[in-house]
């Protein structure tokens, strides 16, 4: 499903080294003994998720979809990007026929929350407010606004049969709103943090009411987690990936930039980033997570990959299969020069220039390039790919010595904004 191409990385050490490391740490993560442990439920997950929990999701996703034009979404962080990476990669940027979906929650953009409020002037829609800690304040915000436009539009009746919260068990104030509403809720499991946390129902949810498998979803995680549960690293190509990664940084390269070849596939690189430059940014320490969509940015950032300082390494993510395809017509007069191309297909050009690109990145640019190949994103590969890159995570910052399921720093700003804001004990 996934394939994992170190050829062109040039590593300056022998992955074989790393091995007795790699089998410690594999322990450490599946024993739960290393630092951060009570937050590794994401890698049994693809087995142990509730399965009673997951029926009540794909039911409230029927029947909610009967009923409403547009979902929005309400979450920040690892609360939305996961859902939104399935939902674009695999349903495409103009989904036909569904229920659309909208983010929010997930800025403080006065512009934005108001474009939304007036986009949804007249139209039918409903809300699934996510958050673990249920305090956000993107969130919040933007929940207060959308749910009092739900009231007036529904009535407190109706508007309590289109919120779907998503929250802790038992703690925070997401909580003591949706049992004190009665709104239908959704367990974020204590074990699982936000950046790991797409295939709970955080995302699982919002990705369901997408029209998205979100069986088939589970069952590739599930199959990429027994394919990575093997300590031996000439076996494991995500440990080899996480490996690989540290030590470039180790050689000097301070960046990744996550490449993909699919406009669709941005949010995928957004996610990827959180799950990387979250983990690992850390005590001075960590790779700057990067990303680009080739060929688009080829016209932008290309030069400076090219030519430009010797920061960073990339890794590029293919898709084997595309999931839509055309043949590039024939033209008699042939005014643009292109019938060297007519009856070929837009993906066979897209491949081209990815194989070329990468050829002029490593070997006139020496660009390390590590080369990750998924079959096809559909709901199954979203899955296994998702697991790929989670457990490749955990083994690479661990490499680094570095807890890679906590987040001390993002509370600095908070604090300050608190204090400016006024919020009472700041
Ligand atoms: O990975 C994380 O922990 C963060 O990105 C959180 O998901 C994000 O800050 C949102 O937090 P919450 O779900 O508590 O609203």
């Amino acid at each position: 499903m996934i394939t994992l191409d170190l050829s062109k990385a040039k590593l300056n050490e022998d992955l074989e080294s790393y091995k007795d490391t790699v089998k410690d740490i594999h322990e450490m993560i599946h024993n739960k003994t290393g630092a951060g442990n009570d937050f590794l439920g994401w890698v049994e997950l693809p087995k142990n998720y509730d399965k009673a929990e997951v029926e009540l999701i794909k039911e409230t996703a029927i029947k909610l979809r009967e009923k409403t034009d547009i979902l929005l979404v309400c979450g920040i962080g690892g609360s939305y990007l996961g859902a939104r990476a399935a939902i674009e990669a695999i349903n495409g940027l103009f989904p036909a026929n569904d229920v659309e979906i909208i983010y929010v929650g997930n800025t403080f953009s006065s512009n934005y929350i108001k474009q939304v409020s007036d986009y949804l002037e007249g139209k039918d829609f409903a809300i699934n407010v996510i958050s673990k800690s249920g305090t956000t304040t993107e969130t919040s915000i933007a929940f207060r606004i959308f749910k009092e436009m739900c009231e007036a539009k529904y009535g407190k009746e109706g508007a309590k049969e289109r919120i779907v919260a998503t929250t802790d068990k038992a703690r925070g104030a997401l909580k003591t709103l949706a049992t004190e509403e009665g709104y239908t809720t959704f367990v974020i499991p204590d074990d699982v943090g936000g950046r790991y946390s797409v295939l709970t129902p955080v995302g699982l949810f919002p990705i369901a009411m997408a029209g998205i498998d979100i069986d088939k979803m589970l069952s590739g995680a599930k199959d990429a987690m027994v394919k990575y549960a093997n300590p031996d690293l000439d076996q494991n190509d995500a440990y080899k990936y996480g490996v690989a990664r540290q030590i470039l940084h180790k050689a000097g390269y301070a960046a990744e930039m996550f490449v993909t070849y699919e406009l669709q596939l941005a949010m995928v690189a957004e996610w990827w980033k959180q799950l990387y430059g979250e983990s690992e940014g850390k005590e001075n320490k960590g790779i700057l997570p990067t990303s680009a969509t080739f060929s688009t940015d080829l016209h932008s950032l290309g030069q400076f990959i090219q030519e430009g300082s010797k920061v960073l390494f990339e890794t590029i993510m293919q898709i084997k299969e595309p999931a839509g395809d055309m043949t590039i017509p024939s033209d008699k007069d042939d005014l643009d020069g292109l019938n060297y191309l007519a009856g070929k297909s837009v993906d066979y050009v897209n491949k081209q220039a990815c194989q070329g690109t990468i050829d002029a990145h490593v070997n006139t640019g020496n660009v390390p390039n590590i080369l990750i190949t998924l079959d096809k994103m559909d709901a199954y590969g979203f899955g296994y790919m998702v697991y790929f890159f989670e457990i490749s995570c955990a083994m690479s910052v661990y490499l680094l010595e570095v807890n890679p399921f906590n987040q001390p720093g993002v509370e600095i700003y908070k604090k300050n904004m608190f204090k400016l804001l006024g919020k009472p004990g700041y």
